[in-house]
């Protein structure tokens, strides 16, 4: 299993809040089978500058190796989760926060309903930064009626990522089968930010999706998302 989006570091977000909990949640992703994750908390560029960003994750990482164990620990992958803003496809500076060693750029959208302008600076970063993008918990926009515009989006070449809490309750459930048996979701992510709130809930997910549609549209998700990280660089 790949976990394409986590907050493990301690203290850089609103995530780990202790290198005791980073461990805790480490160990709880191996428990539920996870081979590999990535570790992207957030940047808010309009509250933070990039180099401040990385020296703060940087110190966050040296952290989480005190308690990291290779053999039993999911490989892990250094990156953010990139808040938008108008302006976001012309801060070429942002193209450090891609996955260390890759040029996947996980991007977080805003929780209303959004316009043409939005979606084309959304292309425009891919274009323009030379990223794949990669948009967050895509199951978190659909109640604000961004259904079309994921449409357009995913046919663009922006692959989607769904959080696993989207299979976890019946009643979103049936949506995002349907969106995996029409292949939109590309990665799936576990989104965890703490052991009590928003622990991991991965494996759930994945069974609750393997039970309704079989094995075979996992590891397709997988297979891709093995793909993406093909060049990424593992601490
Ligand atoms: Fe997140």
């Amino acid at each position: 299993m790949i976990d394409f989006h986590t907050h493990l570091l301690p203290n850089v977000d609103d995530g780990s809040k202790s290198i005791e909990e980073t461990k805790l949640l480490l160990d709880e992703l191996s428990r539920q089978g996870v081979g590999t994750a990535v570790l992207t908390p957030h940047f808010y560029p309009l509250a933070d500058t990039v180099k401040k960003f990385l020296e703060r994750r940087n110190k966050a990482i040296t952290e989480l190796l005190t308690v990291y164990d290779k053999k039993l620990h999911p490989l892990l992958f250094v990156g953010a989760e990139v808040a938008y803003f108008h302006g976001i496809s012309k801060a070429d500076e942002l193209r450090q926060l891609c996955v260390e060693g890759t040029d996947i750029f996980l991007l977080e959208l805003p929780f209303c309903k959004w316009d043409d302008g939005v979606v084309q600076e959304v292309l425009d970063i891919a274009d323009n930064l030379q990223v794949k993008v990669v948009l967050a918990h895509i199951n978190r926009y659909l109640p604000h009626k961004n259904a079309k515009y994921l449409d357009i989006l995913q046919k663009n070449g922006i692959i989607l990522q769904a959080n696993a809490e989207w299979f976890l309750e019946k009643k979103t459930l049936k949506k995002g089968i349907k969106y995996i048996k029409q292949e939109k979701i590309g990665c799936l992510g576990s989104d965890a930010h703490n052991t009590l709130t928003r622990p991991p809930r991965i494996r759930e997910a994945v069974d609750n999706i393997a039970i309704k549609i079989g094995d075979k549209p996992l590891n397709r998700i997988f297979e891709f998302s093995k793909n993406l990280l093909k060049k990424a660089k593992s601490l």
